[in-house]
């Protein structure tokens, strides 16, 4: 694993942070009250090439790698966690196109993600029951004519409200077959058929997001399908591998944010007649919210290494995203505590960071999920 970065990946980390410091982090608090969606800031980002780092330039990504991603979204995510969150899921699903689209699917959909056009992508997977094992979900789709009819609903849509693209999987198995019996399909923002509902009102990553998805008889035709009939669950496996390099990136730009803060106000405010960065109980904390952060780091940077080299990265993606996200929470957990009161209103971005942070844990595969995996690669059982 090389410790130094390429210059093209030292270049793009300038570039996300130069955006970050300039564009994201001056509106972050203000759209996390309102719950605002950030759509200049998205058009910022596709300018700047920061939402298809994964994508070929050919079809108008930056073509930049996974450790260059990882770089850019941790920039991003130190300012604002819920702008972060939805350039992931966008450069998720654009490399999911690339990866296993056909000719035109490429076409058609990367262009329009990585230029903003298609505003951003969506991840279609969860469902009401169906959240850990995606292998036992119910949308359905069936033949019709030259097409599918798809069927059913979708939870916990990260930017569904609006995204141009959507990757949505359905069964088109008998349900025995299980995870074997999905395919995945891609379907254009607005389609007959597709109704968004309401937001989420969440916890934390407020100005994202989060919804559910109807499909009532939604007709798509035959080439909307992404990847072979019924190998629908491979896809969203390699898919969420890379996803959660991302997330484990976010995660990281989380602690380090909630590390700044910290840092700032010990330095600043004064007890028994010193600034608190001075007593050891603070130091400490501090001590350990940094060295939560370089393990974090190097775990993240090597699953991202791996990946760009081709090598199998499964257990190194899990086990970046469950350290990186459990020491997140800690750290931000840790920040609040140092702010004392002040910590646990909004004067202070540290409550901001906590709330930010505790998703991290949960989405593209619990912390749970991310141990199973860890366990299975550990006993050789790994199918
Ligand atoms: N890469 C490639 N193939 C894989 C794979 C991987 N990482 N993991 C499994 N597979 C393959 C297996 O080899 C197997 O192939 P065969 O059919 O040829 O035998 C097939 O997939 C089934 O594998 P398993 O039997 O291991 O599947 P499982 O049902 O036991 O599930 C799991 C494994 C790891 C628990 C998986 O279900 C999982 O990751 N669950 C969590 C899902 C998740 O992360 N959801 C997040 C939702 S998306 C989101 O949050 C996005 C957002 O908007 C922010």
């Amino acid at each position: 694993m090389d410790v130094e970065l390429t210059e093209t990946q030292a270049l793009v980390q300038r570039t996300a942070r130069d955006f970050a410091k300039r564009v994201v982090a001056p509106r972050a608090a203000e759209i996390d009250a309102s719950s605002e969606f950030p759509a200049e800031t998205l058009r910022g980002l596709a300018d700047v090439g920061l939402l298809a780092i994964n994508v070929a330039p050919e079809l108008g990504g930056s073509g930049a790698g996974a450790v260059a991603y990882a770089l850019a979204m941790q920039e991003i995510a130190r300012a604002c966690a819920s702008t972060a969150v939805m350039m992931s899921v966008t450069n998720m699903v654009g490399e999911a196109i690339a990866r296993f689209g056909t000719d035109a699917q490429r076409r058609r959909f990367c262009p329009a993600l990585a230029s903003g056009q298609a505003v951003l992508g969506s991840f279609a997977l969860s469902e009401p029951d169906a959240g850990s094992d995606p292998g036992s979900l119910r949308t359905t789709a069936r033949r019709d004519g030259g097409g599918w009819v798809l069927d059913g609903a979708k939870q916990w849509i990260t930017g569904g409200t609006h995204a141009g693209v959507f990757v949505v999987w359905a069964r088109t198995g008998p349900p025995a077959a299980g995870s074997r019996g999905l395919s995945c399909f891609l379907l254009e923002g607005g389609t007959p058929g597709l109704r968004v509902g309401p937001p989420e009102d969440k916890m934390g990553i407020r100005a994202s997001d989060t919804v559910p998805l109807e499909l009532d008889a939604c007709r798509v035709p035959a080439d909307a399908m992404l990847g072979d009939e019924n190998a629908g669950f491979k896809v969203a496996m390699m898919a969420l591998d890379g996803g959660r390099i991302g997330i484990a990136s976010q995660a990281l730009g989380i602690s380090r944010a909630a590390l700044d803060e910290s840092v700032r106000y010990a330095k600043d405010r004064q007890a028994f007649g010193s600034p608190i960065a001075e007593h050891q109980a603070i130091q400490w904390k501090l001590a350990d919210m940094r060295t939560h952060i370089d393990a974090a780091y190097l775990l993240t940077m090597r699953a991202a290494w791996c990946k760009d080299a081709g090598r199998p990265f499964t257990r190194e993606a899990s086990m970046a995203k469950v350290f990186s996200s459990e020491a997140a929470i800690r750290a931000c957990n840790d920040a609040v505590q140092i702010h004392g009161g002040y910590g646990y209103t909004r004067e202070f971005p540290a409550e901001r960071h906590l709330r930010d942070a505790r998703v991290t844990t949960i989405y593209e595969g619990t912390s749970e999920i991310q141990r199973t995996v860890i366990a299975r690669a550990v006993l050789g059982t790994a199918s």
